[in-house]
């Protein structure tokens, strides 16, 4: 189980100290959201800041969620600005093999995102390619939206699906994990947790973190 801080609702102003903050609390990786004003609206950050956090003494891994036009373009800056993992979104590139394989071949983790209108479907030569597989809950372009409820039962089939092709790659639900819904989510078959307002709103991280970490084990 674990719980990744989304960078989307961290203090801009105070990135690096902020993310430090939560990383000391408790939460186990970072989720970068890169977004490029033509797959979503609106723009944020890239490789420059990744390698800032870096730079600054975050240890910690680093999931990249690219919701960008063209990863492909991508992989090369992330890696080499510290990334550990990156997803991106299948219908974004022409060739998801080749795009997976071009992240792993970079000694990354790699992994598909798939919005909420969108099924599930991974060619049988990707799966074995596949670290994380990610279920948006929200429409991906901004934090702080509400958890779509009909996720539940696609992170069932989700797993389902993974126990099938024996794959061992993380379950992911992005978008509006909060400590009312993470047990939920997790019963549903989740294991790994992005937590944007639901963690970057509180005042005390450390009791937040424990309180969400309470909700996963029952
Ligand atoms: C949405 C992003 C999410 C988002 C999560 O486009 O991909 O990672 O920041 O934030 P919350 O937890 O606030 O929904
Ligand atoms: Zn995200």
């Amino acid at each position: 189980m674990q719980i990744s801080a989304s960078i989307l609702a961290a203090d801009f102003a105070n990135l690096a100290a902020d993310v430090k903050a939560v990383l000391a609390a408790g939460a186990d990786t970072v989720h970068f959201d890169v977004m490029d004003g033509h797959y979503v609206p609106d723009l944020t950050v890239g490789p420059l800041v990744c390698k800032a956090l870096r730079r600054s003494g975050v240890t910690a891994p680093i999931d990249v969620h690219l919701m960008v036009a063209h990863p492909e373009d991508f992989i090369e800056p992330f890696a080499a600005a510290g990334a550990d993992i990156i997803t991106f979104h299948p219908e974004t590139v022409s060739d998801v093999e080749a795009t997976l394989q071009q992240i792993k071949g970079r000694d990354m983790q790699a992994g598909l995102v798939f919005n909420p209108d969108r099924d599930v479907q991974v060619d049988p030569a990707c799966w074995p390619l596949l670290d994380i597989l990610m279920l948006m809950s929200v429409v991906p372009g901004k934090g702080g939206q509400s958890f779509i409820t009909a996720t539940l039962d696609k992170i069932a089939t989700t797993r389902s699906m993974l126990l099938q092709h024996s794959s061992t790659a993380c379950l992911a639900v992005d978008g509006g994990v909060k400590v009312g819904n993470i047990q939920q989510i997790a019963s549903a078959g989740a294991d790994y947790f992005v937590v944007g307002s639901g963690l970057f709103a509180a005042d005390d991280y450390v009791q937040r973190v424990q309180e969400l970490r309470q909700c996963l084990l029952g």
